[in-house]
């Protein structure tokens, strides 16, 4: 059995969320990214592996109304619910579920990671990551994934990282993804380390699926 959800609740445990190394104060470079899709305020939008980012809040302050937050933590979603309250009413989903086991039970117009993808370092769970990915994307839907770039941090959370360029991040979703954009985005961690990271916006192709 997966050690994932001991491994992420016990970080969610020990650190504040603004303590963790990815607490961004605000999703900048992701909220530019989802605008650039021109995805409407209705569409379904889910971020896989939000951890208790403050996406969320930035997403619900520009009107979005249906966002799913999926991650292996029941500790970081357990987070975002106490901070949202109940001003999120009925916009904000939560499941906790880890995305290589994971079967998507509707569609989505935006997928988004941040930080997530680039843990699969067993090309198994990045097979089952692409599957989870097809069945949740209608073709012409979105993505977004930040992972780090090749002179990234060689770890993160104490876990071994597999390293991408957009080129490379592009391959993995061959047949699934097709490129539009790639932007690179320098991190500053709480500390003010800065962390390289590779950020790639994608369009569902009209077919495949891994
Ligand atoms: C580095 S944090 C990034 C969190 C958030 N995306 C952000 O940018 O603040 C990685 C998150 O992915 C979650 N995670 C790791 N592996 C996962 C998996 N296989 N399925 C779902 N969530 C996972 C962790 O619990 C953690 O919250």
């Amino acid at each position: 059995m997966s050690d994932r959800p001991e491994h992420w609740n016990g970080v969610y445990a020990r650190r504040a969320p603004q303590e963790v190394s990815w607490f961004q104060p605000e999703a900048t470079m992701s909220l530019e990214l989802i605008a650039a899709t021109g995805v409407a305020r209705d569409a379904p939008l889910i971020d896989v592996g939000a951890g208790a980012s403050l996406l969320v809040d930035g997403l619900l302050a520009k009107g979005f109304r249906d966002i799913t937050l999926l991650d292996v933590a029941h500790a970081a979603l357990a987070e975002t619910r106490r901070r949202l309250g109940p001003s999120a009413g009925t916009a904000v989903h939560y499941v906790v579920g880890d995305i290589t086991t994971w079967t998507p039970v509707r569609q989505y117009a935006l997928w988004h990671d941040r930080a997530v993808f680039h843990f699969l370092t067993a090309p198994s769970d990045r097979a089952a990551y692409r599957r989870a990915l097809a069945l949740a994307l209608e073709p012409g839907a979105h993505a977004i994934l930040a992972t780090f770039a090749l002179d990234g941090p060689e770890r993160c959370s104490n876990l071994p990282v597999q390293r991408y360029s957009a080129d490379a991040l592009a391959a993995e979703f061959a047949g699934v993804l097709t490129p539009v954009e790639a932007r690179p985005e320098v991190h500053r961690t709480p500390s003010g380390t800065p962390q390289s990271f590779v950020v790639v916006r994608f369009i569902r192709s009209a077919r495949g699926g891994s």
